[in-house]
């Protein structure tokens, strides 16, 4: 099954065709994927399981143009991103793409409103207008009240908002996570998850999860699972209520009606 493609409608933004990535370190060589084909359409909430060095953040990473592909073809919104120059690439990663991480990876010498605001120093939007995105930015969070507070003065669930408010602020089209839950408890984790689905739900950006953590990706609507550099499931679930986004979305593929998904 790896590689179909998901017949979901709607406007396409990320293609890959064969995509492979091969590091080489010395005489020894990883091929960490393995010429994947995926596609993803404006809007989705896709998670992403699979073992350790299955290849997802290296798949995650392209994806957000931080890394790239060494066979094969990525588009973006149309676009082959590797007939571009460096700062072009580096001026579409800014606008397009939103980062979290499991390490929050805030500044500790900064309050979080200049957290927040470190994405705009990098693009194009006038001064004037930052602090007004901020402000948006941590109200779409709920944390309008901590602007001025510092990192190690919030909870690790509070910092891990923060960074979502931060991956936000530019309005980018996507919003990338690499294990966002990972160093959280499980209810803080679970209202992380709760607040990605309201930035799809409310907001219509496409959010793309990595977790290791069934319930977490019970959240998503589409279901990827890399084993090995390959896609070895790829799956639309439909879910409605909270309590159904908490049993293990990879023991629905094992039961009955194939139409729960879309291969
Ligand atoms: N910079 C690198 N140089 C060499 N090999 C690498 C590099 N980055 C990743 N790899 C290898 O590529 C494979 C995929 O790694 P990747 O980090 O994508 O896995 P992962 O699925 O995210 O794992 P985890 O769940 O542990 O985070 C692994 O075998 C890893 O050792
Ligand atoms: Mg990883």
């Amino acid at each position: 099954m790896g590689g179909k493609l998901s017949s979901v409608q709607g406007e396409v933004i990320i293609e890959l065709s064969g995509v492979g990535r091969n590091y080489v370190n010395g005489s020894n060589q990883v091929e960490a994927i393995k010429g994947i084909d995926l596609r993803i359409t404006k809007g989705e909430f896709i998670g992403i399981m699979g073992p350790s060095a299955s290849g997802k953040s290296t798949l995650i990473n392209m994806i957000g143009c931080m890394d790239s592909p060494t066979s094969g073809e990525y588009r973006l919104k149309g676009v082959n991103i590797e007939g571009i120059s460096g700062s072009e690439k580096a001026s579409i990663r800014n606008k397009v793409f939103g980062f979290v991480f499991q390490a929050f990876h805030l500044l500790p010498e900064l309050d979080v409103a200049s957290n927040v605001a470190l994405p705009l120093k990098y693009s194009k939007i006038p001064k004037k207008e930052w602090e007004s995105m901020v402000k948006k930015a941590l109200a779409t969070v709920g944390l309008d009240e901590l602007g001025s507070r510092y990192p190690d003065q919030l909870s690790g669930g509070q910092q891990q908002r923060v960074a979502i408010a931060r991956a936000l602020v530019n309005n980018p089209d996507v919003i990338l996570a690499d294990e966002p839950t990972g160093n959280l408890d499980s209810a803080t984790g679970q209202s992380i998850m709760e607040e990605l689905l309201r930035l799809k739900e409310v907001y219509q950006r496409t959010v793309i999860v990595i977790t290791h953590d069934s319930k977490i990706a019970g959240y998503a609507e589409r279901l990827i699972r890399l084993e090995d550099g390959r896609i070895t499931e790829d799956m639309q679930l439909s879910i409605t209520s909270k309590d159904d986004r908490l049993i293990n979305p990879f023991q629905i593929s094992g039961e009955e009606e194939s139409d729960e998904y879309i291969l």
